[in-house]
């Protein structure tokens, strides 16, 4: 397999796994902006992601999603923190992994759970029973997510710590940078 290229660093993984923080921190430490998809969904769309979802539906929100992907990703030098359905469309997860290293951030269910349970800006989960949806969205998408170039766990580890991780697998000789890439190395 192709190594990934270092000249962006893509985020993927559940809902309250921690890309938004991690990337930030990530971002600041190596230099990179940071863009989250959610984020420019919501400034482009004006409106919130759960009223998206509210009047115009989840099918709509991915095409939203799609194209903020493609309009982060034009230049290089990006940390990005997508959204936690992003890649499974396999046209984006297809398009990530060209344009940058993909790594997939990992969480016990129970602490997820504990993250997620209270939130209120979480479309996906609107249900009767939110835990047992997160179950079945869960299981459905981590072998989805663990296709990434990487996987990170972060179990009892701080945001600094994945962050450190994420450096020392970037740094390292499993990536290679963009213009190494068209060398075809
Ligand atoms: C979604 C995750 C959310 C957001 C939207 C849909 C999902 O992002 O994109 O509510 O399908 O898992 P986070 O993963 O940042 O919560």
């Amino acid at each position: 397999m192709d190594k990934p290229n270092r000249d962006n660093i893509i985020l993927i993984g559940f809902m309250g796994v921690g890309k938004t923080t991690v990337g930030k921190l990530l971002s600041q430490r190596i230099g990179y902006e940071f863009i989250d998809t959610d984020d420019l969904i919501v400034s482009t769309a004006g409106i919130p992601i759960t009223d998206i979802f509210s009047r115009y539906g989840e099918s709509y929100f991915r095409i939203l999603e799609k194209r903020a992907i493609a309009h982060a990703l034009k230049r290089p030098g990006i940390v990005l923190a997508t959204g936690g359905g992003a890649v499974t469309d396999p046209d984006n997860f297809f398009f990530l992994k060209e344009r940058g290293c993909v790594i997939a951030l990992d969480a016990e269910e129970d602490i997820l759970w504990d993250r997620l349970k209270a939130a209120t800006d979480r479309p996906m989960l609107f249900s009767g029973k939110p835990r047992e949806r997160m179950k079945a969205l869960l299981k459905a998408r981590r072998p989805i997510y663990h296709k990434a170039h990487f996987i990170v766990s972060v179990d009892d580890k701080t945001p600094e710590e994945v962050a450190d991780e994420i450096i020392s697998i970037i740094r390292s000789d499993e990536c290679i940078s963009g213009k190494e890439k068209r060398c075809g190395k």
